[in-house]
């Protein structure tokens, strides 16, 4: 099924969500509905997972219900032989909790129409790339990825499917000032969850008890995702995720792109980052 990418409206993307576009461009979203936006690999399984078991007040059994594409159904997904993303979000109930990939300028207006929240989760562009050329592998879905010096260079030039890691965080942080933006990181996720749950909390104006919040994070923790079939993606077929050549949750660390860069391949991807990355007050932690 590996396909060369498409290009919409100048993002390069798979050619069966193109195909689809139609749908997502006339979506209706509800005004309770909850938007996770993040970059490809940045924490997004993560967020959804954390977010599923807050407006379930921790209880884990109403989690399992369900794998986690179908609890939280990806908006502009569309593959052949199953339901699409806008598919599945008519026939969720609200309050519904919507993902995307897609860039801020791509998102239909309908969701700033309603005036709906959202939480974007970013992740440092070093483990962003590195977790992305795991799942090039593994999604069958995408290209070739090549070797992992190949692949870096696709990365920064902004030729994967989303475009620009740059582009996409800077776009979304330009965002936030307004107040319905929750914006995330990946590595504040790591270091301190319990902290990172409470901001998540405050944002959608809930209170939990210290008990339920000790259970979302038990629940959400990377092992105890990583053997949950609701949660890791091993019950999609596997013509389109074959986990035997990567498991979707992989390692699930900060830094774990200092395994893989090159001394020379690091001095580059710093010089690109610091191009790219001028005049922006938006600043990652490379590790945590
Ligand atoms: P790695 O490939 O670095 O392990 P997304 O859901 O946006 O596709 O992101 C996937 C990345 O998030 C993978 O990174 C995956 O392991 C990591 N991830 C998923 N669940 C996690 C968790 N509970 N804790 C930490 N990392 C997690």
């Amino acid at each position: 099924v590996r396909e060369e990418l498409g290009s919409l409206h100048g993002i390069p993307l798979y050619k069966y969500f193109i195909e689809g576009w139609p749908q997502v461009e006339a979506f209706q979203a509800r005004p309770d509905d909850l938007l996770i936006a993040t970059y490809p690999k940045s924490g997004t399984t993560w967020l959804s997972e954390i977010l599923d078991m807050i407006y379930h007040d921790g209880n884990v059994e109403k989690c399992r219900r369900d794998a986690i594409y179908n609890r939280v159904p990806f908006l502009e997904m569309k593959v052949p032989q199953m339901p699409s993303g806008v598919e599945l979000l008519e026939k969720t109930p609200s309050p519904r909790l919507v993902k995307t990939h897609l860039p801020v300028q791509l998102l239909p207006t309908t969701f700033q129409d309603k005036n709906c929240k959202v939480i974007y989760m970013a992740r440092n562009p070093k483990d962003v790339v590195i977790s992305y050329y795991y799942f090039y592998q593994m999604a069958k879905m995408h290209p070739d990825p090549g070797t992992l010096a190949e692949f870096l260079e696709t990365f920064m030039a902004g030729k994967v499917a989303y475009g620009s890691w740059y582009e996409h965080v800077r776009g979304w942080w330009e965002k936030k000032k307004e107040k319905q933006l929750l914006y995330l990181f990946y590595e504040d996720m790591k270091k301190d969850p319990r902290q990172e749950v409470q901001k998540i909390l405050k944002f959608l104006g809930k209170e939990v008890s210290e008990g339920t919040v000790a259970r979302i994070l038990h629940h959400t923790s990377f092992q105890e995702m990583k053997k949950n079939p609701a949660a890791n993606y091993e019950t999609l077929p596997t013509a389109l995720m074959d986990h035997s050549l990567s498991p979707f949750l992989r390692k699930g660390i900060s830094g774990d792109w200092k395994n893989h860069f090159t001394v020379a391949q690091n001095e580059r991807f710093d010089q690109h980052y610091r191009e790219h990355m001028a005049g922006s007050d938006l600043h990652f932690q490379m590790e945590v």
